[in-house]
């Protein structure tokens, strides 16, 4: 077997490689081994599977590329200030240095005091590329950059991990640090990463502060449900991922107006339903919700004006994007009824088909004998309920079709049943990986036409999407 160095590769194809491994929270080298991995799992002209596009319209591979939500910005990253506070998290702030440059951001460090204890002025510094700062009162710094040039030479302040008692002193305007004085002193937007123990996130002097600092106009991505570095603790209070972090900053470094969907209001479902067999029992489904957010996170970047109705997922908010809450099919139809009207509607939600007749008011219990027999009625099915509407029908009605076999056939039939517009249709049998999965693989049909894309993530897939909306608005603008 030929060998590969990835040192010996164009700079322009590396970049690529850097940043899809960054999205797939990979190396660069695990990203090459996976891409040849489906490369060669991918079948060869003439030796299709039996379910080809009839009209095969241009691929997304051979159509215009699909802005990435990752890619550098034009004109640079934007100039990340991010300020690492002390919790054991503040490892993984040493990787969002990476993940935020690798987007092409310019990033400049401040590390409060307590930090010093997890990590190093030095690593900081030498994954800054520049000299972290430390110091209100170091006369090197305020001489160079002091904080209020700190607090104005960037275009987006992230404070990663933000501890409890960092984000009471930002609530409180406290300013005794040089943390604390550069975001008093700033009027750039402020995203913080809280991460603490799930009890001080749950006390109410922190709930009191989170509060607040949301009315304030501060951003926050997680915190994460998870295991505590505490032995034995788990539950709200782990650091959002780098990944995540970097994801929900070049949305705000984003400028919202130079969106390709500006001015558009998009309605999106996604996760499954819970429906209750009694209170403590429900039929659910294995959606992860994973598609349908990563969605509402690109149209949200791409300017648009976006509800989010979800059901039961551990996901976070997509920054920047309405979210309702629902539990069963009844409460997503409600919740979707109030949000109309919109230009468009994209149902990513695998709702159950059916519910309890009559969910127990009392836990079911075992008697000895026959099991209870449950049984079944229908649930609304919105995306053909909105479908079917008349003056307050979205103008792009978009429904997915997740199948287990003749994938393009049962999305057709669909399409035509449901009377939406678009159907992006998706393999979902077990081998597939798709449910839970990150990666994609979508055929988006309109009236006869299929467009066959490659295997991508959600994140890509949810872009190319985008890309396709956008056009759909422009030509009907022109
Ligand atoms: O009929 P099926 O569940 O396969 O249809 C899938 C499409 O219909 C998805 O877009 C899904 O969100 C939507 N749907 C719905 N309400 C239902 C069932 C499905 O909106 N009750």
């Amino acid at each position: 077997m030929a060998s590969l160095t990835v040192r010996k590769l164009d700079e322009v194809v590396k970049d690529g490689l850097r940043l899809r491994a960054a999205r797939h929270g990979r190396s660069v080298e695990d990203e090459v081994r996976s891409i040849l991995r489906e490369a060669a799992a991918e079948p060869e002209p003439g030796r299709a599977p039996d379910e080809r596009p009839q009209n095969p319209a241009p691929t997304a591979r051979q159509a215009p590329a699909a802005p990435r939500r990752t890619a550098p910005m034009p004109g640079g990253g934007g100039r990340v200030l991010l300020i690492i506070g002390a919790g054991i998290a503040a490892y993984k702030s040493l990787d969002l240095i990476r993940r935020l440059r690798e987007r092409g951001a310019h990033v400049r460090c401040v590390l409060t005091r307590a930090a010093h204890h997890f990590v190093t002025p030095l690593s900081v510094g030498a994954l800054a590329d520049e000299p972290c700062h430390t110091d209100l009162f170091d006369p090197r710094s305020e001489f160079d950059v002091g904080h209020i040039r700190l607090a104005r030479d960037c275009d987006l302040i992230v404070v990663a991990p933000a501890t409890a008692d960092l984000m009471a002193k930002i609530a409180n305007g406290h300013a005794d640090d040089l943390a604390t004085a550069v975001l008093l002193a700033t009027d750039r937007p402020v995203l913080l990463a809280p991460a603490m123990n799930p009890m001080m996130w749950l006390n109410v002097a922190t709930r009191r502060n989170v509060a607040r600092l949301l009315q304030d106009g501060r951003h926050l991505i997680g915190p994460n449900r998870g295991e505590m570095a505490e032995a034995g603790e788990a539950g709200v209070g782990r650091m959002a991922e780098p990944l995540e972090i970097a994801d929900a900053a070049q949305a705000l470094l984003r400028p919202k107006s130079a969106g390709v969907l500006a001015g558009t209001r998009v309605l999106i479902t996604a996760g499954p339903t819970h429906e209750p067999i009694d209170p403590v029992r429900y039929i659910a489904n294995r959606s992860s919700g994973k598609q349908g957010f990563a969605i509402a996170a690109a149209v949200a970047a791409a300017g648009a004006e976006v509800t989010l109705v979800s059901g039961p997922v551990g996901l976070p908010d997509p920054e920047g994007v309405k979210v309702r809450r629902v539990e069963t099919a009844a409460d997503m139809m409600a919740s979707v009824e109030a949000a109309l009207p919109a230009d468009v509607a994209i149902f990513a939600a695998a709702v159950a088909d059916w519910r309890v007749a009559a969910a127990g008011d009392q836990k079911l219990k075992k008697t000895g004998e026959a099991p209870p027999s449950l049984p079944l009625v229908e649930n609304p099915d919105i995306l053909a309920t909105v479908s079917r509407m008349e003056e307050r029908r979205p103008p792009l009605v978009i429904g997915f079709a997740a199948e287990t076999e003749h994938v393009i056939a049962h999305a057709k039939a669909k399409l035509a049943r449901k009377r939406c517009d678009w159907i992006l249709a998706n393999d979902v049998s077990p081998e597939s990986g798709v449910m839970g999965g990150d990666l994609n693989t979508i055929h988006l049909i309109r009236d006869d036409a299929v467009e066959s894309w490659p295997r991508m993530s959600k994140d890509e897939v949810a872009e190319t999407l985008v890309a396709r909306i956008a056009a759909w608005r422009e030509s009907r603008t022109t």
